[in-house]
């Protein structure tokens, strides 16, 4: 059996972070640049059902077996064992290595998850479709985020950007006309589940105040779809702004990403916000592509440890499989 290789994206959220997780939607993009690779190899030496997990970026090297039930890299193995209802598969290593920051907001869990599974999946012989891996993705994202949307999952697996609401099924979006966006990393690490907790927190305090906030966040997320596949890009960056005000009272900002959206806006941005969980992780500027790298450099002037472009547009036709 040949060595098999699967990869996934890192991703943005565009608008309805943490609103997302009350129920309001949310628009999220993959970032095809930055990736999770797992490399599957056969083990011809080992015994039947033996799995090695190699991890160098987090300094993992482990058999399966002695990983604990929470662990999720371990959980993400068992996971695709059972859906394939395979109990002693064929003896294989499985490396991982992502370019995605980790706890920055970028859906690293995720497409770490997402890139095993495929990967694993195919050395066995199967191939899992993009609805069942986002499925199983989200059982991992749990250990990650305690009660996830489900959207970095999602996002993730389709490689699509996306319009989500819980409990619904996921929509990809038309992207009408392409638009460029600067990613900025505070180089804060931040774990989604610390914000997501405190959110959940305040929220049951006071849940009549942080619910007004959750649904002028989803009416923004619905206005900027609509703006999005109408091709009204301009009209973006008074939303992102608004959108990041709204997450500066929710309480999940912090003064790195604030001094950075303010820099991002005051070097010609047409608007900016944090992305993902927040208090730390990546910002995110909507920029015209000829004031890109001005803007960029701004970023990495204010203290931005990394500030690159991405562009997002409209998803081709055939679904990426990730292999
Ligand atoms: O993984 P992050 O940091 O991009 O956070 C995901 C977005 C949240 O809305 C904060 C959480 C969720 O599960 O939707």
């Amino acid at each position: 059996m040949p060595a098999i290789s699967a990869s996934a994206p890192g991703k943005i959220i565009l608008f309805g972070e943490h609103a997302v997780v009350y129920g309001q939607p949310a628009i999220a993009a993959p970032v095809s640049k930055l990736r999770a690779r797992a490399v599957v190899m056969p083990d011809v030496h080992a015994p039947a059902g033996r799995i090695w997990i190699q991890a160098p970026d987090i300094g993992l090297e482990a058999n399966l077996e002695d990983l604990p039930a929470d662990h999720p890299l371990a959980l993400t193995v068992r996971l695709v064992l059972a859906e394939l209802g395979i109990a002693k598969p064929p003896a294989f290593c499985i490396r991982v290595s992502s370019s995605i920051p980790l706890a920055a907001g970028m859906g690293s869990g995720a497409a770490v998850a997402v890139a095993m599974m495929r990967a694993s999946a195919a050395f066995l012989g199967k191939r899992l479709p993009n609805e069942r891996v986002s499925a199983l993705a989200y059982e991992v994202e749990k250990l990650h985020h305690g009660t996830p949307s489900g959207i970095d999952n999602s996002v993730v697996s389709y490689e699509k950007p996306i319009y989500y609401q819980r409990g619904q099924p996921i929509q990809i979006m038309r992207v009408s006309r392409p638009f460029t966006v600067i990613i900025a990393d505070t180089g804060i690490p931040s774990p989604t589940a610390q914000a997501v907790g405190d959110v959940r927190r305040v929220w049951s305090a006071q849940p009549e105040r942080y619910e007004t906030w959750f649904n002028h966040i989803g009416e923004i997320s619905r206005k900027a779809r609509g703006l999005i596949e109408a091709g009204e890009i301009e009209v973006l960056g008074p939303l992102m702004d608004e959108n990041h005000a709204l997450l500066q009272n929710i309480g999940v900002s912090s003064p790195e990403l604030d001094r950075l959206v303010k820099a991002a806006r005051q070097a010609g941005a047409l608007g900016a916000k944090l992305s993902g969980g927040g208090r730390g992780g990546n910002m995110i500027a909507l920029v015209a592509p000829e004031m890109g790298q001005v803007v960029a450099q701004a970023l990495r002037a204010e203290g931005a440890v990394q500030a690159f472009l991405t562009e997002i547009h409209q998803p081709q036709e055939a679904a990426p499989d990730g292999y």
